[in-house]
């Protein structure tokens, strides 16, 4: 500005300077307001961090008159640079894109801590021009701020070209200055309280999922509710489980993606290879914040199922130092990415899966034993009675094929089969010249045999685990009209497996030889047992029978037989 050497010329000068003083606090006063006022209209949710970016922008092009501009922030896991907000003619696809910090001039904002103005853009070989066209702008001038907190630079606000086609002027700097202070604290204070309320929400989550974890001790289920538990806290749209097969030191996968999971699950990956191969190798969690240029990744999965992994988070799962697998959490949703933070939960919650596959293997090999133990009760039996020799594994095949007709749930299943194994394990306590005699049995021989069904329960008894078999080795020997043994029961008084195993009993005893007379044709024993059904049988027990040797479903037990039993 000329001013002329006079007093007079000094007061002008001075109330000049005073008045331009006073409408630039003015301003900044109306951008604080601004600012201040849009954080209070935005709802503190997970999502709403990108809408109060973008408000920021808009209020930040409005007050400094320009068409276009970006906020950027820098990403603590990768150090680059992300667009967070971008406005101006086709800028939308700019959100959420990676610029390598050591690039352009926001690079060099980040790196010095101070601001950049230019007013020849064109000419300033520091600019990346690839943005220029990309947004549809080609910038003359161009103003490039940090946002600071105290020392610490978050990121970077740029803006180009004035709408009136003026250069920048000193003072649009200062407001542009001055806005983003008001914005980085404004987004520091937003950032940590997500953080915060963020973490308190996935330790809540995280309780929940371990809570639902250990709840079952079924392998099958606890690495179904593991994916899941994935996807879900780490707000990924897929979760997998990856685990080591011991013989072959490959990892396969766990997954449940409908047809696309079916195609993932025939993949194998050695020791090393591929992402998730070299975690189970390090034994290092890892966040990839680009799959597609990461020289670990692994294609062979994305092609099977026509996915595109962008990014991924990946931590090693183990069992006292061991590691046993790993756990995966592929695309975050919105548009953060993987955080330090999701690292740790993700950790936590690999460390839960750990501990639940642990249990459920050992509940399941403490099962296994059981039914040795079991399997091993039912041979001894077979060991004294010998010409009955395969009698209680075809009893036992029998009722489950029945059981299943009759639509009876796993756990009953379960149960039934562990009768039918056991239930002839009275026959220990009777006589071997009772249980070997090559003829018929007398009166007094054929009760003591019929004590079987009272001497079975008195050995489990003792045995827990095995009094929900007590019943039907009690009552196998009922018939359904009631004129059986023990206790004469009738009808549904009698339990059901106790019925089913009836059937079983009896068709077994029908079918196969004796010392004293061959055994009957098949067809024969099924019309005897139609003929038996609700007088010695239930009804509906002899039809589940008849439908599961219409569907064949009998054919491997009845071959199975002694060779010289009758067809
Ligand atoms: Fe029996
Ligand atoms: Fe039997």
């Amino acid at each position: 500005m000329i001013t002329k050497r006079s007093s007079k010329g000094r007061r002008i000068t001075d109330q000049t300077g005073a008045v331009l003083r006073l409408k630039r606090e003015l301003t900044l006063e109306r951008a604080k307001r601004e600012v201040l006022q849009g954080v209070s209209r935005i709802p503190l949710e997970a999502q709403s961090l990108d809408r109060l970016y973008d408000h920021y922008l808009g209020v930040i092009l409005k007050l400094t008159r320009t068409k276009a501009g970006s906020i950027l922030l820098l990403d603590e896991v990768t150090k680059d640079l992300i667009f967070v907000a971008s406005k101006g003619k086709g800028s939308e696809g700019l959100v959420g894109k990676h610029l390598p910090l050591g690039e352009g001039i926001a690079g060099w904002v980040i790196r010095t801590g101070h601001s950049y103005f230019t007013v020849d853009a064109e000419h300033d070989r520091m600019i990346r021009k690839e943005f220029g066209p990309e947004i549809g702008v080609a910038p003359q001038n161009r103003l490039c701020v940090p946002l600071k907190i105290a020392r610490r630079v978050l990121g970077v606000v740029e803006v180009l070209n004035k709408k009136d086609r003026r250069p920048f002027q000193r003072e649009d700097l200062y407001l542009l200055d001055a806005l983003a202070v008001q914005v980085a604290t404004v987004i520091e204070n937003t950032r940590l309280f997500k953080k915060y309320d963020s973490k308190v929400r996935k330790l809540k989550t995280l309780k929940e999922i371990s809570r639902l974890l250990n709840s079952t001790l079924d392998e099958k289920e606890v690495k179904r509710r593991a994916m899941e538990a994935a996807t879900r806290l780490m707000e990924a749209e897929v979760g997998s489980l990856l685990l080591i097969d011991d013989a072959t030191h490959e990892l396969y996968f766990e997954v449940e993606l409908g047809k696309r999971g079916e195609r993932v699950k025939e993949i194998r990956l050695k020791i090393g290879e591929g992402i998730a191969g070299w975690v189970a190798k390090t034994g290092e969690p890892v966040i990839v914040a680009d799959a597609q240029k990461d020289p670990r990744f692994n294609r062979k999965a994305d092609e099977k199922s026509s996915f595109v992994t962008r990014n991924m988070i990946c931590v090693p799962i183990k069992i006292k130092g061991k590691i046993i697998g790993v756990l995966q959490a592929i695309n975050k949703l919105g548009t953060q990415p993987f955080s330090k933070w999701d690292l740790e939960e993700f950790q936590s919650l690999a460390d839960q899966v750990a501990i639940a596959l642990e249990n459920a293997h050992l509940y399941k090999e403490m099962k296994e034993t059981f039914l040795g133990t079991a399997e091993a009760l039912g041979d001894a039996i077979e060991a004294k009675d010998v010409y009955t020799a395969g009698h209680t594994r075809r009893v036992l095949s029998y009722s489950t094929m029945m059981g299943k007709h009759l639509g009876l749930r796993a756990a009953e299943l379960e149960s039934l089969k562990l009768t039918a194994l056991l239930h002839d394990i009275g026959k220990i306590g009777v006589d071997d010249h009772i249980l070997r005699k090559p003829g018929k049995l007398n009166e007094s021989e054929k009760k003591k045999m019929e004590e079987h069904t009272v001497i079975g329960p008195r050995i489990v008894e003792n045995i827990k685990q095995m009094h929900h078999v007590i019943p039907g080795i009690r009552h196998h020997h009922e018939k359904y009209n009631g004129t059986g043994q023990p206790h004469g029961l009738k009808g549904d008084e009698i339990p059901l497996i106790a019925r089913i195993i009836a059937v079983a009993d009896c068709f077994d005893a029908m079918t196969t030889d004796r010392p004293y007379r061959k055994g009957l044709p098949i067809q024969t024993a099924l019309e005897e047992l139609r003929k038996l059904s609700g007088t010695q049988f239930d009804g509906k027990v002899v039809e589940a029978f008849l439908r599961a040797y219409r569907a064949n479903e009998l054919n491997e037990t009845l071959m199975a037989r002694p060779s010289s039993s009758t067809a």
